[in-house]
């Protein structure tokens, strides 16, 4: 599945030691193979001023990881607030050390990582926006815990406040398989990626992925990161945020890249816009925008 992964830039290349199992983050090389934050921001950014003819100040990034997408968020502006919540200790120190650390004193005091569970966010609330991404909220695994998650997501929003999560699916995200992909360092040194949907349930939607890393030198890091998900489907998604009380939700599906030819190349264009249908692509990645 290629589309998991949303269009990521060009990078600068430099000639460094070749990478290795041994000597490398798995962070950094989630972050480079993975996310888009920029991208990921720009979004937010836009969709948000478009509904609601102002910027958003306050940004809480839900299941943040280490925090990648609230820092671009507080460099974009000097007014901006973000608030990463996250469960795990090591990959929030992990953020703290590597990614609030790059920031500059007045970005880095208007970043908040809390150790908190999305269901308990506390005082993370009045957010003119909520993030859900790179699909990390599939781990509620039933209806109840989902409806209870998005009532949660719509009490922590400000009037008019607006909550994005990204979605992926098709026929593709239903089988067993392993896809891989050439990817780089900001350094410019390559790895390779590999999305494994190794067990997937039909029964009960129920899937496991994982994420490995290869290097050139012949070494791997299997396992890096571990899945239990439910795949759900859009409109289970559409039909819980309606429950939940968001006043509505907007799918807005990727363009097509085109060839010299104008042709499709069958990879994503990094352009998302509203749609009501989209169209039964193998392996599409989508967002879901649900207004307060
Ligand atoms: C797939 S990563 C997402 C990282 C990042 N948000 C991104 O967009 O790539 C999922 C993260 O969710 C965290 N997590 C899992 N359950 C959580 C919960 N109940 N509350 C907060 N964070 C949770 C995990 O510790 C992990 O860092």
């Amino acid at each position: 599945m290629t589309s998991v992964t949303k269009h990521r830039p060009k990078r600068s290349k430099k000639k460094r030691p070749p990478l290795s199992a041994g000597s490398v983050s798995k962070h950094l090389l989630y972050q480079a193979s993975v996310q888009n934050v920029e991208a990921e921001i720009d979004f937010v950014d836009q969709t948000y001023f478009d509904l609601r003819c102002r910027r958003a100040v306050r940004l809480r990034e839900d299941f943040c990881g280490t925090g990648h997408t609230s820092c671009e968020w507080v460099r974009r502006r000097e007014t901006n607030l973000a608030f990463g919540l996250d469960i795990d200790v090591d990959t929030l120190a992990w953020g703290r050390e590597n990614e609030i650390a790059r920031l500059d004193p007045s970005q880095r005091e208007r970043v908040s990582l809390l150790q908190r569970d999305v269901l308990s966010p506390g005082d993370a609330v009045g957010m003119d926006c909520i993030l859900a991404m790179n699909f990390s909220y599939w781990l509620f695994l039933d209806r109840p815990s989902m409806l209870r998650y998005f009532r949660g997501v719509r009490e922590s929003l400000a009037d008019g406040g607006v909550f994005f999560q990204d979605f992926y699916g098709g026929s593709e995200s239903m089988e067993e398989r392993e896809d891989e992909r050439e990817c780089e360092l900001p350094d410019g040194r390559a790895f390779t990626y590999i999305w494994d949907q190794h067990r997937y349930e039909p029964v009960t939607g129920r899937m496991h992925c994982k994420i490995h890393f290869a290097f050139d030198d012949g070494t791997e890091m299997r396992d890096a990161f571990e899945y239990h998900w439910r795949l759900w489907t859009l409109p289970e998604m559409r039909e819980l945020l309606a429950e939940a009380g968001f006043s509505k939700t907007t799918v807005y599906w990727e363009g097509d890249e085109l060839d010299e030819d104008g042709e499709p190349t069958g990879e994503g264009n990094g352009e998302f816009t509203p749609t009501e249908t989209g169209e039964a692509d193998p392996a599409f990645i989508c967002y879901i925008v649900s207004e307060k």
